[in-house]
This record gives structure tokens, sequence and C-alpha cells, in this order.
């Protein structure tokens, strides 16, 4: 089956603004169509999004997963840019350092942060959902677990959200990301380099495997930058996500106050409802035949969709309704296949201690002003939120 073309440009302003409609316009076509602006098919069915990220001997991440060269060849090190067995061996690290085990005796202080935050917010009644409320967890907790010296939090965080930028296209967006890559890996290495990691965080550990030689250093410093990159812009982005949705659908805020356990189904809804990241690419390495018989050539690059994925109406009833307790619990928010997101226990937990938190104290939340979209050719999170929480505690 030919595969369909379309100029349409994923990267624009006006579609990083709400790339749904386009998405939709895209899944409509067929399962896969070429995009010759970034030379790559787009795939943006869920079931041929979720065979393309389990089947990694087809659709490859070794070969990187950025839309350019330069990036694929800055990240070769990183573990979400190996393939099986490399890619295995590198997971049980991460896997050790971010499963249950590691994050359970955590609970207790992201909980005591969570109600913390919450009084705080309702003492301001309004507030920024980015600022004020998003960043709380990610700064004053992840970065305590990961390890990283005080001193470079702020700046860490700003470079890690401007780096996603160097994965798309060729462009200004994608050259200012670059730059912030750069600064953020020189960075790093200077962290690792005068072995300033706080000693018993995750990062020390790699540090420790990388001094014990199971891992080079090129390899410790390119973890670490995944754990920068992977661990925050992402969280953030749900975590402002959730506040804007439940501003959009009271209801679902008055659902959950009714049913508290339905706060466990709470990060695959706002994940699937506004994926943090939506695109990734892979290397096609053999001919790939989709759900509708479309065949894309060995060789080529493909652009799987998470963000577009999550909202197929051939898998999802009333997609763009967010809705707690829906039938379908299946989504690739968090990715699938061997690369499923490793941190996605640590990000759940976040989640349900600050919404767990706002529940108890907050009726309803109110918008007081137009939200700002923080753009960017991966990620999809707000500048700004400005918000009221209405007490009801
Ligand atoms: C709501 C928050 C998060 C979302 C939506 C998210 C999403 C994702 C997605 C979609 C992937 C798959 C990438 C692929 O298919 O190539 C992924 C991988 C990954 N995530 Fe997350 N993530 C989140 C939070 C975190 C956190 C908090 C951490 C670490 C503390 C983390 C660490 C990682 C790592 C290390 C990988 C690469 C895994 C591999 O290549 O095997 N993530 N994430």
């Amino acid at each position: 089956m030919s595969i369909p073309a379309s100029d349409i440009d994923l990267h624009s302003d006006d579609v990083l603004n709400d790339p749904y409609p386009v998405y939709q316009t895209l899944r409509d076509l067929s399962s896969a169509v070429y995009l010759p602006r970034v030379e790559a098919y787009f795939i943006g069915r869920y079931v041929d999004v979720r065979r393309a990220l389990e089947d990694w001997q087809t659709f490859s991440s070794a070969k990187g997963i950025g839309l350019n060269p330069v990036i694929n060849e800055a990240w070769i090190e990183a573990l979400i840019c190996q393939d099986p067995p490399v890619h295995t061996d590198r997971r049980v690290l991460m896997d050790e350092a971010l499963g249950p085990r590691s994050i359970r005796p955590l609970e207790e202080t992201i909980d005591a942060r969570a109600q913390e935050l919450a009084g705080r917010l309702l003492a301001m009644g309004q507030f920024d959902g980015v600022a004020d409320c998003a960043l709380d967890l990610p700064i004053n907790v992840v970065m305590d677990l990961i390890g990283w010296p005080e001193d470079v939090r702020p700046g860490l965080l700003s470079l890690a959200d401007g780096s996603w930028n160097a994965a798309g296209p060729e462009g200004a967006r994608m050259q200012s990301g670059l730059n912030q890559l750069g600064q953020m890996m020189a960075l790093i290495a200077e962290i690792y380099d005068n072995n300033r990691v706080i000693p018993g965080g995750f990062a020390a550990q790699l540090v420790d495997a990388a001094h014990e030689g199971v891992i080079s250093r090129e390899s410790a410093i390119g973890m670490l930058a995944g754990y920068v990159v992977a661990a925050f812009e992402t969280t953030i982005s749900a975590m402002a996500s959730g506040l804007w949705l439940f501003s959009q659908f009271p209801d679902e805020w008055q659902k959950l106050r009714n049913k508290p356990a339905l706060l466990t189904l709470l990060a695959n809804e706002v994940v699937r409802m506004e994926a943090p990241i939506q695109n990734f690419a892979r290397y096609v390495a053999q001919d790939a035949v989709l759900s509708d018989g479309s065949r894309i050539p060995a060789g080529s690059w493909a652009i799987v969709s998470y963000g577009s994925a999550n909202r197929d109406e051939r898998t999802f009833a009333e997609p763009d309704r967010f809705l707690l307790d829906r039938k379908e619990r299946i989504n690739v928010g968090f990715g699938a296949g061997p690369h499923r997101c490793a941190g996605q226990g640590l990000a759940r937990m976040e989640l349900r201690a600050v919404f767990g938190a706002l529940l108890e104290r907050v009726e309803r939340f109110e918008l007081t002003g137009v939200p700002e979209r923080n753009l960017n050719n991966i990620t999809r999170a707000f500048r700004s939120l400005p918000l009221r929480v209405v007490g009801g505690g």
C-alpha cells in the first residue's frame, strides 16, 4: 500500500501550541504518513505506535531518537539510544536505582513535602501552576534523591528543559537546544570530574559504577545527563497539565474527591491526555508493515507519536475527554517496550502525593488568566499557568 505524504510542519508554533487536530488529520490519512519537511514517516495510530515501541529490531533506537544527526551523535551514550543487548545491561542499573525497593522509602518525604506545598498554595489562593506548584517536588525532593549539588539545580533544570529542543529537526529551536545541551553536558562533566555529586544518591551509584570500571566515564556522564533530561521536565509537565486539566474538567475533580481511590489512575490519564513527551524518532532497520498494510522501507526514519497514539479514537472512546475512570487503561504516555519509562514509579508517586494533598483541601481550580505554553520540539509544557484554588476542606 502506498504511503501518503503531507507537508504539515509538525514543529511550527501553531502546531506545537495545539498538535491534536493535526495528529488526527495524519492518523486519518494512513497508519504512516511521509513528512518531507523532516524526511520521516509519522506513525500516529495507537496500535502502530505501540508495536513500533515494542519491536526494537525493526524500529531501532541505536542510531538515535532525535530528528537530526547532531543530537543523535551527541546522545550516542544515552540509555535511551541503545538497543538490546547493550540496553538490557545498562537498564539493570537504572531499574535498581528507580525500582519499587529504592523509591518506597521516599514516599514519606514526598508526602510530607506535598502536604506542605498544598498548605502553601491554599494560603496563597492565587498562584502559578508551574513556578509555585509543579517545580516544587522535582527541585526539592528529586534533585536530592539523584544527588545534584544545590548550587547547580536551577541552572541544570533550565538547561535540561531547553535541551529537549535539540532533538527536533534542523532550525532555530533545534540550534538553541543544542547550545543548551552543550552547556548542560559541560556542567555534568564538571560535576563528575570534581566528584561533586551528593553521596548516597542515584548519581553517586553511577559514578561508583564508573570508578569500578563497570561503565566508562563517558557512559556515566551520558547516563547522568539522561537522568536530568528524563526526570524533570516530564514530571513538571505532567504536574502542570494535571492542574490545567482539572480546571477544564471540574467534574473529574469532584469525582476524585468523592472517590480518592481513583488517585492511582490519575498519572495515567494525565499523560494520556497531555503526553509530556509528544514524539521521538526511530530508525527503521528493516522493512516495516503497519496495521493498514503501509510499508515503511528499511533505512528510513519514523516518528513515533505518543501524543497522537494516546488520542486515537480507534482505541480510546471520547479521546479528548479527561476521564479518570475510563475503561481503557492502556496508553503510551510512559512509553512501552524495552525503553518504557524507567522513572514512572517515581513520577506516579509525585503526582499522587501532590494531588492527594490538594484533594483534601481544594474544592476547585480556576484559571485566572490565559496559560502560556513553553513551546518545545519534543515536550508539551506550560511556561505559566495562572490559577486560583477555592478551598473546601
Ligand atoms: C510524568 C513523567 C514522565 C513521563 C511522561 C515519562 C515518559 C517517558 C517515555 C515516553 C519514555 C520512553 C522513551 C522511548 O520510547 O524511547 C521514557 C523513558 C525514560 N524515562 Fe521517563 N518519563 C517521566 C518521568 C521520568 C522520571 C521521573 C525519570 C527518572 C527519575 C525518568 C527516567 C526515564 C529513563 C531513564 C528513560 C529511558 C529508559 C530506557 O531507555 O530504557 N522518567 N520516559
